[in-house]
């Protein structure tokens, strides 16, 4: 399927028809995000379905995916664009032995000419955000920008231009103008808050920890393997968990890895020794781990088993 979808039922839909459960003031958001070409914005817990979204809108619209993962310290030239020095180096050194043999006057002219051809398109490096406006592909990508809360402040400040006009001013070059707008999905896992300003040219949606009902539908989803009633306890066992005050609660990523640990264990239902030989798919901190392993747990499967026969 490579259409934009028409209404939020058929983007919820087509979504679900590449496997992922949006509710359904998610599939607002993208579908409005695709309506008025506007950046899409998503906050949220790790692991609740912000990176794959945009993987998502890739294969649904037949578009390509340029990702841009941010980290410390990432800047313009690891963004945007670099220029190669190396290769403008080597131009200089062999337009200068050519020019030893030309005459004073010519040799002025070839100056000018040169220094103009050195910042040209043939010596820059385009990197994921140029790549993304490049106005010679024939299909507008899909740019995920991934966890803008790990790059430092002052980055968010070269996105601006970007998300407002899809352009990228290069002073030595000139503004480089995306022919169609990219898709731009923008990612964080609020380890900080992001700038007012970016926030601004996006939409906004809060990407939280799924109902026990979607978490079954993405199982059914992603770990078709597994039968309705372990995926049911699965569920009201992370869920449980996620009401306790631990220091890092589990995503739908930890729900999807550890169904796939049981389903490799053989395991029918959910039992104490399983539960406890497992918890490391779940938990990733021991203090968490161990607080569970002493009573919650216990608690926690006898909660569900009364939901099940309750
Ligand atoms: N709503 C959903 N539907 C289908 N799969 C999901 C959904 N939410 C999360 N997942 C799965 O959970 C995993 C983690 O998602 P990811 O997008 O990496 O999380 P985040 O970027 O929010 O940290 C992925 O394997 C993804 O397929
Ligand atoms: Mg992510």
């Amino acid at each position: 399927m490579s259409t934009e979808p028409s209404s939020i039922d058929d983007t919820q839909q087509a979504l679900l028809a590449q496997g992922y459960v949006a509710e359904r003031e998610l599939a607002c958001a993208v579908f409005l995000a695709l309506r008025l070409q506007r950046p899409l914005f998503l906050e949220g817990e790790p692991g609740t379905g912000k990176t794959e979204i945009a993987k998502t809108l890739a294969a649904m619209l037949g578009r390509p995916l340029i990702r841009l993962q941010c980290y410390e310290g990432l800047d313009m030239a690891g963004a945007a664009y670099e220029w190669n020095y190396a290769r403008q180096m080597l131009e200089i050194q062999l337009q200068a032995q050519g020019l030893n043999g030309q005459e004073q006057g010519d040799q002025r002219v070839d100056r000018e000419a040169l220094s103009r051809d050195l910042f040209g398109e043939r010596f820059l490096i385009p990197r994921a955000l140029l790549r993304a406006i490049d106005p010679k592909q024939d299909l507008a990508p899909v740019l995920l920008i991934d966890e803008l809360d790990r790059a430092d402040e002052p980055f968010e400040a070269f996105l601006l231009e970007l998300l407002s006009d899809f352009q990228i001013s290069i002073p030595e070059l000139g503004t480089i103008k995306a022919r169609q707008p990219p898709v731009v999905i923008i990612t964080s896992n609020r380890t900080r808050e992001i700038h007012d300003a970016v926030k601004r040219r996006c939409l906004y949606h809060w990407v939280g920890f799924p109902s026990a009902e979607r978490e079954a539908a993405i199982l059914r989803q992603r770990v078709p393997g597994a039968s309705a009633a372990l995926a049911a306890q699965i569920v009201g066992f992370v869920q449980g968990l996620r009401g306790i005050d631990l220091y890092k609660l589990p995503g739908v990523a930890e729900t999807i890895e550890w169904s796939r640990a049981l389903l490799e264990l053989n395991a029918l239902v959910l039992d104490p020794q399983t539960v406890h030989d497992t918890l490391g798919l779940l938990l990733k901190y021991q203090d968490d781990i161990a607080r569970v392993q002493g009573s919650e747990a216990a608690r926690l499967l006898a909660q569900i088993q009364a939901e099940a026969h309750g």
